[in-house]
């Protein structure tokens, strides 16, 4: 099969567009015939070598950890999945991955794709919206009538947290620049802050959770916003400060899991209308570098998505 791989850490001259051994299922495992693959900051965060602790993955490696395909082969121990059933799953990044025409996963991580959407827009889900749900629901904790600043309101994550916030009744603060402003407030957000024109610290009190994707600075800053006791998830590194401590505000960092429920609520809310992808762009497989390139420049509205099989 074709598939998209590294032989040494690096740049994205790294990525070679190559044929590879087709995986086999484990017996707990199924193939999936990859229609299409995602592209997240975790993938060429991994190719540079950066993340070698936390995801050891053999050389070579087949990058991207987002799918939507077909089921080709389920191993024997599979009960809730078959051949031909339409699935999306975000795989474990310590293995090999999604920017090939084949990939295995846990059936337990799996679950089937949203109907309405195609595999395109169902490829650009797993990652951002399991990370968007986690970081709001199971770590957050956020209930409605509760005011979140989301960051990177126009990010991959975050454009999926807006929707989600907004569906659970929450009031909704967002951050991107000028060009954005108009797609974040299209997503459902009550007020949008252009963070380079005006600091969030500077128009926003009392808040009962922000959604950190950024870290750094924009994080310190972020504790001055929220009330006593409130909460700051982070997508990165979490630090906290006197000041958090001072005030018990929780910091969360976490990593995203791919449960099947998680996998499951988001594709009815995409089926009943409520949360969409956003698609920034689409590239075919072997463009993987270019794909890859465009994500690291870190401004991309949406998601990037590589195109593996013509849907
Ligand atoms: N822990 C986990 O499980 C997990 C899961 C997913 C992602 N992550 C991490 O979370 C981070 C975000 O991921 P992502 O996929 O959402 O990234 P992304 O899609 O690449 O984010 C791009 C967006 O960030 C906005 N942005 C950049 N700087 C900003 C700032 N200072 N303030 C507000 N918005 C800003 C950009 O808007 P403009 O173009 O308008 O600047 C752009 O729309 C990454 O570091 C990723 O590795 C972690």
């Amino acid at each position: 099969m074709k598939a998209v791989r590294i032989h040494e850490y690096g740049g994205p001259e790294k990525l070679k567009y190559e044929d590879a051994p087709r995986p086999e299922p484990a017996p707990d495992e199924v193939l999936i015939k990859v229609y299409a693959s995602g592209v997240n900051p975790i993938d060429w965060k991994i190719r540079e070598g950066s993340h070698k602790e936390k995801f050891p993955g053999n050389l070579p490696l087949t990058l991207g950890w987002d799918v939507s395909g077909v089921v080709e082969e389920a191993g024997k121990e599979v009960k809730n999945l078959k051949t031909g059933d339409e699935v999306y799953s975000r795989p474990d990044p310590t293995r090999n991955g999604t920017y090939a025409e084949y990939v295995t996963v846990k059936a337990g991580q799996v679950a089937k794709k949203p109907k309405s959407i195609d595999h395109i827009k169902a490829a650009a889900v797993p990652l951002a919206g399991l990370t968007a749900w986690q970081a709001l629901f199971e770590h957050g904790k956020l209930q409605a009538g509760q005011k979140v600043l989301i960051h990177a309101a126009s990010g991959g994550v975050g454009t999926y947290a807006v929707q989600f916030a907004k569906w659970k009744g929450a009031y909704v603060i967002g951050t991107t620049s000028e060009k954005n402003i108009s797609l974040v407030k299209d997503l459902g957000a009550d007020e949008v802050i252009d963070y380079k024109k005006e600091k969030f610290e500077d128009r926003l009190k009392d808040l009962d959770l922000v959604l950190d994707t950024i870290g750094g600075e924009t994080q310190k800053r972020s504790f001055k916003v929220l009330k006593n006791g409130g909460r700051l998830v982070t997508t990165v590194k979490p630090e906290g400060n006197e000041d958090a401590k001072a005030r018990n505000i929780v910091i969360a960092g976490f990593m995203a899991q791919s449960y099947p429920a998680d996998l499951e609520q988001m594709a009815a809310l995409i089926d009943q209308g409520k949360v969409r992808p956003v698609i920034a762009k689409v590239f075919p497989l072997e463009q993987a570098a270019a794909a890859e390139e465009l994500s690291e420049h870190g401004h991309v509205a949406g998601k990037i998505v590589l195109r593996v099989v013509e849907d």
